[in-house]
């Protein structure tokens, strides 16, 4: 009634062949779509942790909460 409608959206970024630009490309559409004022949650599943440490997070393994993290408990 009236309320705007707010609707999900998920993006996966999935490649068989390594290095061919799987984690950039997800950290850009990540960057560009909250630059755009939307709310981005981008999750890694990449034990390299490129996308943490894109954002800032020199040492994701001691994170205190990671889908690593989350997977274990
Ligand atoms: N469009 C591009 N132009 C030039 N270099 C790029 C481009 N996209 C990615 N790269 C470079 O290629 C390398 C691999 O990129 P990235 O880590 O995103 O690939 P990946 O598919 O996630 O790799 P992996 O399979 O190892 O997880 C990085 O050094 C990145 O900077
Ligand atoms: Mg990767």
């Amino acid at each position: 009634m009236g309320e705007t409608q707010k609707t999900a959206h998920t993006l996966a970024i999935a490649n068989r062949k390594g290095g061919c630009g799987k984690a950039v490309t997800a950290i850009r559409l990540a960057a560009g779509i909250a630059k755009h004022g939307k709310r981005v949650l981008a999750i890694d599943a990449d034990s390299q942790g490129s996308m943490p440490v894109s954002f800032g997070a020199a040492e994701p393994d001691k994170l205190a909460n990671t889908l690593a993290t989350a997977m274990t408990q």
